[in-house]
């Protein structure tokens, strides 16, 4: 089976200098449910950037589904990858749940009868439905979290980053997430989690990735 996202020896340095990653080698599996772990500053989130594009590789070549990243555009690349942010409300802009949902959706030409459809199924697999008329900067961390994914998810990517999407969670909303997740992948959409905690790690991830000293264990 072809890897979903390939790296070959990728390496990556700050323009003022600092070494973050060296000649990374990674093959994941469309499917896979990965965890990547590692100290602050490691270069998870970078990691992460480099594989939808946000940021480029010093050297090294990414591929996905086989073709190599630079050929597609960000927003191709977006649509193969959905990428959950440390801080989610970065990617709000709707007034509403419902629109925040359905607004890509709408977006790529898909009818207001199947928007509506695929809007209520996320509010439900995401435990949403009473927020759905919410302005989504009120919602709680978690909350924001879940909609975040919800909105995503909509959108059907062949796979899904999640950066560090359990800090600043409490328990009950750390178990609600987890359970989305564990959803997610009975659902067969494969995911790399970014966290730092190993529990959730081995519950929710098949394999469990260490970065440390800009190289992965
Ligand atoms: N925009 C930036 N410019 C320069 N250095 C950065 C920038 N963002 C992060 N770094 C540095 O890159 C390294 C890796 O950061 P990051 O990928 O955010 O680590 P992690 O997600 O594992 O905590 C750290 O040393 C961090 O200080
Ligand atoms: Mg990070």
């Amino acid at each position: 089976m072809t890897a979903y996202i390939k790296l070959e020896q990728v390496s990556f340095s700050w323009p003022q200098g600092g070494q973050v990653l060296r000649d990374i080698n990674l093959s994941i599996e469309k499917n896979s449910t990965i965890a990547l772990m590692g100290p602050n500053g490691s270069g998870k989130t970078t990691l992460g950037k480099l594989i939808i594009g946000l940021l480029k590789p010093s050297s090294g070549r990414v591929f996905i589904s086989g073709t190599d990243a630079e050929e597609y555009s960000l927003a191709a690349r977006g649509r193969l990858i959905g990428y959950v942010f440390q801080n989610p409300e970065g990617q709000f802009f709707a007034s509403t749940i419902t629109e925040e949902i359905g607004f890509a959706l709408k977006y790529r030409g898909m009818s207001p009868d199947k928007v509506q459809q695929r809007v209520e199924e996320m509010l439900t697999l995401f435990e949403l439905e009473e927020y759905a008329d919410t302005f989504p900067f009120n919602l709680s961390q978690g909350e924001k979290q879940r909609l975040a994914l919800a909105a995503i998810i909509a959108l059907r990517p062949g796979f899904i980053i999640l950066d560090e999407p359990f800090t600043g969670l409490d328990w009950l909303r750390k178990q609600r997430l987890q359970e989305v997740l564990q959803r997610v992948r009975n659902e067969g959409v494969g995911y790399l989690l970014i966290s730092h905690d190993r529990d959730m790690a081995s519950r929710l991830c098949s394999r469990v990735l260490q970065l440390e000293g800009g190289e992965l264990q």
